[in-house]
């Protein structure tokens, strides 16, 4: 369950049919698939057959990729997954080609027992081949089927995976040609890694698609991902052009870098945007929080609240010490996590900067589904308030082109 408290916003938004019911029509001229995916049983099905022939096949998963075919995975890994006991198999992400991680990774993995999803919407990006280049010279060099040990998650047709996936017959599912890479996570790209690692997507999907219902209805009071983006819109008009997000529960840390990708490379053309920051409660209350309270008044704060955690810890009393006397009334770390949040919020409202807070009941694959549509159904609406193209890139484009002429040249 998901649900927002916006009393710190101070500032009624509301808006009515006919507005939503236009920007739905104007959303679905774009043609994107992001919301219609999760009703693909075919993958589905095909994605959970897959993992249940691997189980107990594989110590160590590595996803090969990065940005959109790269973040989901480490988000639901992170937060569906216990932060420190890491169960065969254990999943890796490079999402970056520094030679200390990869080596740093190797150090970590017996090849003989690693499976390799190769992730790539287009098939050509230079980070994820040049990465598939050196684990298949590894396993080639061991003699180890690549049939075996790798499996492509790429364009249903074009580019140089999907080649090689027909030429040498290995297994890959595709990602559909209207999903692109930052929206893919509800796709193959984010579904096979967390079937592999033995969360339930079928959960993951069922969350997802009620709020896909709320993104298409035309109800304000309704539509979450509506409410989310002109809430944005709003306030980026009044001058906050950066959004903080700061969950308050370490599992979903990663969630917020998850959001950073999506809305900075949806909205950040044509010299308009929002630049996402990422924070984490408590711990950046002792980082950013001055800045947030004090520094230039330019942002708007999103807060992510947990109803009920995994646990319930109990914090001891075992001294009696005068200036010690608030931790007196037997508390739990719990309540401690949300009175500080509480209070942060309230430094932030006295200080005069607006907030909000998307509450959700617990962490798990339902919630986790919702909220992945929630962020993705709130870009397309904010591309639209903003009159741009949420589902291109040329920005990255660029780089991609330059530094493959750069290697040409050298
Ligand atoms: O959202 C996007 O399109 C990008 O961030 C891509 O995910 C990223 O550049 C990787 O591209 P590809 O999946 O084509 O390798």
């Amino acid at each position: 369950m998901i649900s927002f408290d916006l009393k710190n916003l101070q500032q009624n938004i509301t808006a009515n049919p006919e507005t939503i019911a236009d920007f739905l029509k104007k959303i679905a001229n774009r043609k994107q698939g992001f919301y219609e995916i999760v009703d693909d049983k075919k993958t589905l099905a095909d994605v959970k057959s897959f993992a249940k022939k691997m189980r107990g096949k594989y110590q160590d998963v590595v996803i090969l990729g990065i940005g959109g075919s790269a973040l989901g995975a480490i988000c639901l890994e992170q937060s569906l997954t216990h932060l420190f006991k890491k169960n065969a198999p254990r999943l890796h992400v490079l999402d970056n080609i520094d030679p200390t991680l990869i080596s740093e990774l190797e150090d970590v993995i017996d090849y003989k027992k690693t499976l390799f999803l190769v992730i790539t919407k287009s098939g050509t990006t230079p980070e994820t081949i040049t990465q598939y280049f050196y684990f298949r010279d590894k396993t080639n060099k061991k003699k180890l089927d690549p049939k075996k040990h790798f499996v492509f998650i790429t364009d249903p047709k074009n580019g140089f995976l999907r080649e090689l996936a027909t030429e040498e017959r290995i297994n890959s599912f595709a990602i559909p040609e209207n999903v692109g890479g930052r929206f893919s996570v509800l796709t193959a790209v984010g579904l096979l890694p967390a079937a592999l690692i033995g969360l339930n997507i079928d959960k993951l999907l069922a969350g997802a698609r009620m709020m896909r219902d709320q993104f298409l209805s035309t109800n304000f009071e309704k539509n979450l991902p509506f409410q989310l983006a002109k809430i944005q819109y709003e306030f980026s008009k009044k001058g906050k052009n950066i959004n903080v997000m700061i969950p308050y529960a370490q599992k979903i840390f990663r969630l917020a870098d998850w959001y950073r990708q999506l809305l900075a490379e949806s909205i950040g053309k044509k010299n308009l945007g929002i630049t996402p920051i990422n924070a984490l409660g408590v711990t950046d209350q002792h980082s950013q929080l001055q800045l947030f309270n004090e520094g230039p008044n330019d942002k708007l704060f999103i807060f992510i609240e947990v109803k009920k955690f995994h646990t319930t810890l109990k914090i001891p009393k075992i001294y009696q010490k005068s200036g010690l006397d608030f931790l007196d009334k037997n508390i739990t770390f719990n309540q401690l996590l949300q009175i500080e949040k509480d209070a942060t919020a309230e430094s932030l409202t006295k200080n005069n900067r607006p907030n909000f807070t998307i509450k959700i009941d617990a962490i798990n694959e339902e919630n986790l589904g919702a909220l992945f549509m929630l962020f993705e159904g709130a870009t397309a609406f904010l591309g639209e308030m903003f009159q741009i193209n949420a589902f291109d890139q040329p920005g990255v484009e660029l780089s991609k082109k330059l530094t493959k002429r750069a290697l040409l040249n050298l």
